[in-house]
């Protein structure tokens, strides 16, 4: 039969099957509830903050003019909004966006609204930064692991590939300059030009800021090479503990790059979806010194513009000083004690975490889990925990960690309670664990044991049968 739909419609390099979404499907066939459903599986894979809802809440109550299409004088701004759709943004909400990004870094740089380019959240702002930079035919260097949603953002609809920078736990996965290099020479031999390195800083999956030397060593790289750099700042406020945060744009600031021809080659991407828990009101943005990037991603941001009501209303809320300053500082603390419980509720199950400092999430290392050092064995892990321990986390292979036993787990999107009862079931789980193998080394041949984690009402038979074939898949791929 005549194909009908386009290749892009129809090939599956989008990632919507990585175990990643695949996981967010279980959740959604079986959420936990408290009070209805206390044996639901607990969302713990999503990288959101409901910490600090009430805040928002308090401000949007004593100023009820902001949502009710009232300006300051109370005059209706309805017809103003209904109106405006220049793709350049409401002057107001830039200004006010540009401040709130200065302040999260401690006003230690200052950003340029003539060089913020709006767009419905950091997915579109990546996706758009591609389409400027790269095409087929080019890669983009990203250290591992990361944010599985980048193989969706940059390379489905742009053609562009990513070729992995390659980092490991035996330095707290941490890029060196021999990583890189073998990324770029890795790009090479696939016949692949290699346009620019895209970090998250700080990283998601892993919960850590990156360090000067770092930063230092990526931009002495991109410098060398002729290519650009992509700081995904996204998680920029939420860093509550030391060291202290460092944008790409401080380091830009330095008196070597004064004058450089560097400044055009560096970009940041940003969003109000996790410093101030609104992924759903699509809020996004790139800041880049490059006009013609600037001018290339405003014609384009035609396709994934922020809405006027939200841009109007966000003006407001940023604007208030008072409001900005407490949101971030108690935001930051109510995330450390969030932290803290997570880390303390693994270590009494034995389990570390990769030391952090920002972020939704940990970077939890169960590598003493598994059966076997395959990706096979990390899968097998993973559906014991979302079917069996009813935790939805998300396997490092996800987000193409090298090593086999890291997962991600987030702790912001949920009530204490409930990350209470999480905790306690990783515990229980572990526990059962720990007698299986003990009693399995006592009696190699018959195990009489039967712990309940093990022989779970969900039998291996009725899990799904993608969870086989992924598993399957990612083993071979690694
Ligand atoms: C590193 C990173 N970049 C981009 C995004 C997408 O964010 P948004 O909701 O603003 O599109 C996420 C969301 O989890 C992320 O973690």
């Amino acid at each position: 039969m005549r194909p009908l739909l386009s290749k892009k419609a129809t090939c599956n390099s989008h990632g919507q099957d990585s175990s990643y979404f695949l996981g967010w499907q279980e959740y959604e066939k079986n959420p936990y509830d408290e009070i209805n459903n206390p044996g639901g599986i607990i969302q713990m894979g999503l990288a959101e903050n409901q910490l600090s809802f009430d805040l928002l809440e308090s401000w949007l109550s004593e100023n009820p003019n902001v949502a009710g299409f009232k300006g300051s004088n109370g005059e209706s701004i309805f017809r103003e909004l209904a109106l405006f759709q220049d793709y350049h943004g409401l002057p107001a909400f830039k200004k006010a966006m540009v401040k709130f990004m200065a302040e999260i870094r401690e006003n230690r740089v200052s950003f340029d609204p003539s060089k913020l380019v709006l767009t419905a959240g950091a997915t579109s702002a990546n996706e758009t930064l591609m389409f400027c930079l790269a095409e087929k035919g080019d890669a983009i260097l990203i250290p591992t692991p990361y944010y599985p949603g980048f193989d969706r953002d940059l390379k489905w609809r742009t053609g562009a590939e990513i070729i992995p920078i390659q980092c490991t736990s035996s330095n707290g996965f941490k890029i060196t300059s021999i990583a890189l290099e073998k990324a770029y020479q890795n790009a090479l031999k696939l016949n692949l030009n290699a346009k620019a390195i895209l970090v998250t800083n700080p990283s998601n999956p892993l919960g850590t800021t990156m360090t000067r030397k770092e930063l230092d060593l990526l931009m002495d790289f991109v410098v060398d090479k002729e290519i650009h750099l992509v700081s995904d700042e996204i998680y920029s406020g939420t860093v509550f503990g030391p060291p202290t945060y460092i944008s790409i744009m401080e380091v830009l600031n330095a008196p070597k790059y004064d004058g450089h021809e560097v400044w055009d080659r560096v970009h940041v991407v940003y969003s109000l979806s996790k410093d101030l828990g609104l992924p759903g009101f699509r809020v996004g943005a790139l800041y880049s010194n490059n006009e013609y990037v600037v001018a290339a991603a405003t014609k384009m941001s035609s396709f994934g513009l922020v809405s006027s009501q939200t841009q109007y209303f966000l003006s407001v809320l940023l604007s208030d000083e008072k409001f900005t300053r407490n949101y971030i500082e108690e935001n930051k603390r109510r995330l450390k004690l969030r932290h803290r419980l997570l880390i303390s509720g693994f270590r009494s199950a034995g389990i570390n975490c990769l030391e952090s400092n920002s972020g939704l999430f940990c970077w939890v290392d169960m590598r003493h889990l598994l059966r076997s050092n395959t990706f096979e064995a990390e899968m097998e892990l993973w559906r014991k925990i979302v079917y069996q321990v009813k935790l939805n986390i998300s396997p490092g292979s996800s987000c193409h960690c090298l090593e086999p036993g890291w997962f991600r787990v987030c702790f912001a999107n949920m009530s204490e309670a409930t990350l209470d009862i999480a905790m306690k079931h990783i515990a229980a789980f572990v526990a059962e664990l720990t007698v299986t193998k003990h009693d399995s080394t006592i009696n190699q041949k018959s195990c009489h044991r039967h712990p309940s984690f093990f022989t779970s009402p969900v039998s291996t038979k009725s899990i799904a049968k993608w969870v086989f074939r992924l598993s399957f898949h990612d083993g071979r791929e690694r």
